[in-house]
């Protein structure tokens, strides 16, 4: 029970990285709102931890690039759970293509999603962990955050720009003993966004999605993909006391690839 009666925030939550990660928390001892911009599976996944944990889950739309939608999704999570002092920030979104054919909206889209919902999300959240005069935020960054990759443009640029962020927000609400940092995971490939993801990079690499999954495990010195488990595992490290004297940082978290040419 690493995280006895924190009162946590989950963006994206309703599957993949973000969902293991609530329901993680949860089993640690934390209250969950899934913020998510999909309801139906935001309740699917909150009333299942409910059930397993027992703990108190909740389900919350928010479109996180969108300030009003935020806020009040925000104020629900604290009226819901009776406080906030964990945010999970996680909902991101990914488009690839080669630079010359890359569509602006494409470009938005996913700098809106990343960056923009990141600053509104750790904005929003801030007022209340102010007030409440305590706090952690974790954010999931990349890989993608410390390097460039092929077509892949407006997610570098947006994980890069979301450590700028972290550094920032760490000066602001340190001297409030509020704490923020950013966890950069290489692929993982079980994830419901890698298999788009490899059906995406199939056509560009013109293999089938299961080579594409091959070749990216193998580039991975320990041999295999990010766990979400592993993600977990940071994530529960970050948001609690053991951390108490970190702030601002981004962990790689890639079995090794960060160094890989
Ligand atoms: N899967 C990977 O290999 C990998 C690796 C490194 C980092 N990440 C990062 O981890 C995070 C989660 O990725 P994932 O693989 O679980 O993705 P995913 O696509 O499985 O889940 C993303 C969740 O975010 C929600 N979402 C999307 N847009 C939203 C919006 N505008 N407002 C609110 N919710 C929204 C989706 O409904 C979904 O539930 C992302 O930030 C991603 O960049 C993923």
């Amino acid at each position: 029970m690493r995280l006895a009666e924190r009162k946590a925030a989950v963006t994206g939550g309703a599957q993949g990285i973000g969902e293991a990660i609530a329901r993680r928390i949860a089993r640690e001892g934390a209250d969950v709102a899934i913020l998510d911009i999909n309801p139906d599976a935001a309740a699917k996944t909150a009333g299942a931890i409910a059930r397993e944990t027992g703990r108190k889950a909740t389900a919350v739309r928010v479109d996180v690039a969108d300030e009003d939608s935020v806020e009040k999704a925000m104020a629900e999570a604290k009226a819901a759970l009776g406080g906030l002092d964990l945010l999970v920030n996680n909902a991101g979104v990914l488009k690839s293509h080669f630079i010359a054919d890359f569509p602006k909206k494409d470009w938005d889209f996913v700098l809106n999603v990343n960056l923009t919902g990141a600053f509104l999300c750790v904005k929003h959240a801030a007022r209340h962990m102010i007030e409440g005069k305590r706090g952690s935020m974790v954010v999931i960054d990349s890989r993608s955050g410390k390097r460039g990759g092929l077509w892949n443009h407006a997610y570098c640029a947006s994980k890069f720009g979301v450590i700028g962020l972290v550094q920032c927000v760490a000066l602001d609400l340190a001297p409030r003993g509020i704490r923020i940092n950013a966890i950069c995971p290489g692929n993982a490939l079980d994830t419901p966004l890698w298999k788009d993801l490899a059906v995406q990079y199939a056509k560009k690499y013109d293999e089938t999605p299961e080579q594409v999954l091959e070749r990216y495990r193998k580039r991975v010195p320990l041999g295999r993909g990010c766990d979400v488990g592993d993600i977990a595992g940071l994530m529960v490290f970050l948001a609690s006391d053991e951390s108490s004297y970190m702030t601002g940082q981004a962990i790689n978290l890639t079995g090794g690839e960060i160094m890989s040419p």
